[in-house]
């Protein structure tokens, strides 16, 4: 049985519990491995154009691309709980059009959906919650809002905006979202609006007292070409090791050497 969205919104670590660990996951594989290690949750984030697609923002991938990866994430059942990114446009033209893209989420094999926004989200958020659509929140370097803030820019850093987004995120909790990503702002932010709430906050570039953390896959496997952004924990640098194996194998085949008699098969006359 995975872990439901109630499970997650009941977890705090204020009253004792263990921090959510969460990961994106864009396809079977990716997804198989972060399960096996253990993650809670597996977002299959809109990152999904910047480190599959080679966007350089989210704002480029559909709702029927998103199905499409949330379906192959799903193919890996796993025990961890699948959130899918509400891509932009899905849910900005009306909360009627944003319970089909939700739906269409859900019947792709995601257990809850996440959006980006504040006070302008309640009537989307509310609209899905009708529909039983659990709803993640995300606020604060909101990677949607990239042309509207002009750039990747950490958002909250004056008292003014902290205030406002610890208001937003109480919002969107009084609305109905079972947990909250806190993206790209100062490390007081991140612990004021975690104390301020009694559903998780999952935090990215938002410092350690959040309730979680989340990281990119690619990001967190050494597999970008950009640098790292700062709050990027790097764990291994597999980018390297994929064409350092490539590497080996085109030598192979040029050198004649790749495949063998055993990689081989015999004609049913010869012994094997
Ligand atoms: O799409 C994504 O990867 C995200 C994370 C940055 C939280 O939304």
């Amino acid at each position: 049985m995975s872990l439901s969205a109630p499970a997650i919104r009941a977890r705090k670590r204020s009253r004792g519990d263990a921090p959510i660990v969460m990961l994106t996951a864009y396809d079977e594989p990716s997804a198989r491995y972060a399960d096996a290690a253990g993650v809670d949750i597996l977002l299959v984030g809109d990152s999904v154009a910047n480190v599959v697609m080679g966007q350089a923002d989210t704002l480029h991938v559909s709702l029927d691309e998103m199905a499409h990866h949330v379906a192959a994430v799903a193919a890996a059942h796993p025990r961890a709980h699948i959130v899918a990114d509400m891509p932009w446009l899905s849910y900005h033209v009306g909360a009627h059009e944003a319970v089909r893209s939700g739906a269409q989420l859900v019947r792709a094999g995601a257990q809850s959906v996440k959006l980006e926004g504040g006070h302008q989200r309640r009537e989307v958020v509310r609209a899905l919650l009708d529909a039983e659509i659990p709803v993640m929140g995300h606020l604060g370097l909101t990677p949607q809002s990239v042309l509207a803030f002009g750039g990747f820019k950490v958002q909250a850093k004056s008292h003014d905006a902290a205030s406002l987004l610890v208001q937003d995120a109480v919002g969107l909790q009084d609305e109905g979202v079972y947990a909250i990503v806190i993206e790209g702002v100062p490390a007081r932010v991140g612990t004021e609006v975690t104390a301020a709430l009694a559903i998780p906050t999952i935090g990215i570039g938002a410092g350690p007292d959040t309730d979680g953390q989340v990281l990119v896959f690619h990001d967190l496997l050494g597999m970008t070409s950009r640098p790292p952004a700062r709050f990027v924990r790097q764990y291994a640098q597999l980018g390297a090791a994929i064409t350092e194996a490539i590497g080996r194998y085109a030598a192979d085949v040029r050198a004649g050497s790749f495949p063998s008699p055993a990689e081989s098969y015999p004609s049913p006359e010869e012994p094997a």
